[in-house]
């Protein structure tokens, strides 16, 4: 569905973030993006959504070079916008509408859609917000934007979902209907997380990111989980000092996942 072949990125000031980066995910994959703050997950979701173009190296979506001057015509955009979404780690970021009402029907409003009316009221049953539709978007708590975010997304119907952080402000029930909701659907997700028990449910595959993206680990979620040492090599776990019965001794361990 996406492939990015050998691509570099690098910030303004920064050392190189991604260098010769390669990952090809196919149609239906269910994928973990595990990694330490600031390796770089956020930054390929957004090379991955078009919205970051690679210094060097090339991103094929369906086969096709996805490049900027490809993103400016406009079938090709609309098309490539409805099928590969993205949830910010910030959903803030992406509300801006003066209703939640508003904002669920922008997408399929921008990008064409059937009985709008009907999806949004589809959507906003499935993620528990009906109550806020007629609300104003920056007035809701940390985790209500997140869910309008989501049903922004999810409203279109899209192939590929990039999804940033998402268990970020979600309540437990919220967390486990999404995880229902996409575990047993068709669609590719690509979900970047440092909740190890949501990267359990969700995730078949785990690739774990080390430094300049170099891949630690890409396989089965289970075995990533399992492996302690590549844990703590990639930040996702963390050596304890401990006193039993008047001896220290030292465990590595994660927080959310035994
Ligand atoms: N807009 C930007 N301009 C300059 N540098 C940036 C920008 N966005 C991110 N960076 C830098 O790029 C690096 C990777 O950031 P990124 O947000 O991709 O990390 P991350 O893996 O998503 O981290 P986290 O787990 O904290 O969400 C960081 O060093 C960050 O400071
Ligand atoms: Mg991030």
């Amino acid at each position: 569905m996406i492939e990015l072949r050998d691509i570099s990125f690098g910030w303004p000031d920064e050392v190189m973030l991604l260098n010769r980066f390669s990952l090809t995910v196919r149609p239906g994959e269910k994928v973990v993006l595990l990694g330490a703050n600031g390796c770089g997950k956020s930054t390929l979701l957004k090379l991955m959504n078009g919205l970051l173009e690679p210094g060097a190296g090339e991103i094929f979506w369906r086969g096709e070079k996805l490049t900027r001057a490809a993103l400016r015509q406009p079938g090709k955009a609309a098309a490539f916008r409805r099928a590969c979404v993205l949830l910010f780690q910030h959903p803030e970021a992406m509300l801006f509408n003066p209703s939640v009402r508003e904002e669920l029907s922008y997408g399929l409003r921008q990008l064409g859609g059937e009985n709008i009316e009907g999806a949004v009221g589809k959507w906003a049953r499935l993620l528990s917000i009906e109550a806020l539709l007629d609300k104003a978007p920056f007035l809701l708590s940390g985790g209500q934007k997140q869910k309008v975010a989501l049903a922004c997304l999810l409203i279109l119907d899209p192939e590929l979902l990039l999804l940033d952080e998402p268990s970020s402000s979600l309540d437990p029930a919220t967390i486990g209907r999404l995880v229902d909701l996409l575990l047993h659907s068709n669609k590719t997700l690509v979900v970047a997380t440092h909740n190890l028990s949501l990267a359990a449910e969700l995730g078949q595959r785990a690739v774990v990111l080390g430094k300049e993206g170099r891949i630690l680990f890409d396989g089965p979620v289970a075995q990533a989980l399992g492996d302690m040492v590549l844990l703590e090599q990639a930040g996702l776990a963390h050596r304890h000092g401990h006193q039993h019965g008047g001896v220290g001794h030292v465990h590595v361990h994660t927080h959310d996942w035994k």
